[in-house]
């Protein structure tokens, strides 16, 4: 199980959240330049800046997590993911409620930037319910399936629409990967390393836990963005996922 992914270098399944500003985000590229692959940029920082914030990371020899949740209808969608390709984005998001002709457009146009533009591809990620909703909220848009449910019945929307994954808490992480198989991107956010500040997070899982729930990358912000030597804290993480067991 998980065989593709347990081969990758664990710093490769780390994703560094840079949810700052312009000059901090560069400033942290530069002191994990060399040590992480992955940055994750949000819509408050792209909204900011647009692609030339993703062009700079890029340049910095960075993978570009573009995280701007597509919800739109499919013709929109698709010149949305195109755009966010030509851009350099290596892994988009976009919501699986959309349903499944917006995530096989999304899919079609990030493929046809590929070809056009000559990037890679980028994997795309299907997000389920927000970890932000709970049953009463979800209740509250006339979903009446229980949580777990919804986010199995969007996840295999998503996988069956041609999705390379979904975005999941680590307590999902499990269920999902036996629901999609070895191959699914599941990329998780709300791991935090024993020890350090949970912050707004509830549902947390260590990145050794997250691993072995079934997770193929995690997203990880605060726990190193605002450590004292935020490449250390990266470097631990890597050690940590480096050991954790996956033989489940
Ligand atoms: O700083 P922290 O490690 O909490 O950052 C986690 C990142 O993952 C943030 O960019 C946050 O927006 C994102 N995220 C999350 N929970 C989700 C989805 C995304 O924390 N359910």
């Amino acid at each position: 199980m998980l065989e593709h992914f347990d081969r990758l270098d664990p710093a490769e399944r780390i994703i560094v959240a840079l949810d700052c500003d312009r000059a901090r985000a560069l400033d942290l590229a530069d002191t994990l330049s060399g040590h992480a692959r992955w940055l994750k940029i949000g819509m408050t920082l792209f909204y900011a800046l647009g692609p030339s914030i993703v062009n700079e990371l890029k340049s910095a020899g960075f993978k570009i997590f573009l995280d701007l949740k597509f919800h739109d209808i499919p013709h929109q969608v698709h010149g949305a993911a195109r755009s966010a390709a030509q851009a350099g984005a290596d892994m988009l998001t976009m919501h699986a409620v959309g349903g499944t002709k917006m995530m096989e457009e999304a899919i079609r146009g990030a493929e046809e930037a590929a070809g056009d533009f000559g990037c890679e591809t980028p994997v795309m990620l299907a997000i389920t319910v927000l970890t932000s909703m709970d049953q009463k909220a979800l209740e509250a848009t006339n979903v009446v399936l229980p949580v777990a449910d919804q986010v199995r019945s969007l996840a295999k929307l998503a996988q069956n629409a041609g999705a390379s994954g979904v975005v999941a808490s680590p307590q999902e992480a499990k269920m999902l990967r036996e629901l999609l198989g070895p191959d699914a991107y599941i990329v998780t956010p709300g791991v935090r390393p024993a020890g350090s500040a949970v912050g707004d997070q509830s549902r947390i899982a260590t990145p050794a836990q997250a691993i072995s729930n079934g997770a193929s990358h995690l997203v990880i912000g605060r726990p190193i963005t605002q450590a004292d030597d935020p490449c250390r804290a990266f470097l631990s993480i890597v050690d940590e996922v480096a050991g954790a067991s996956t033989d489940w």
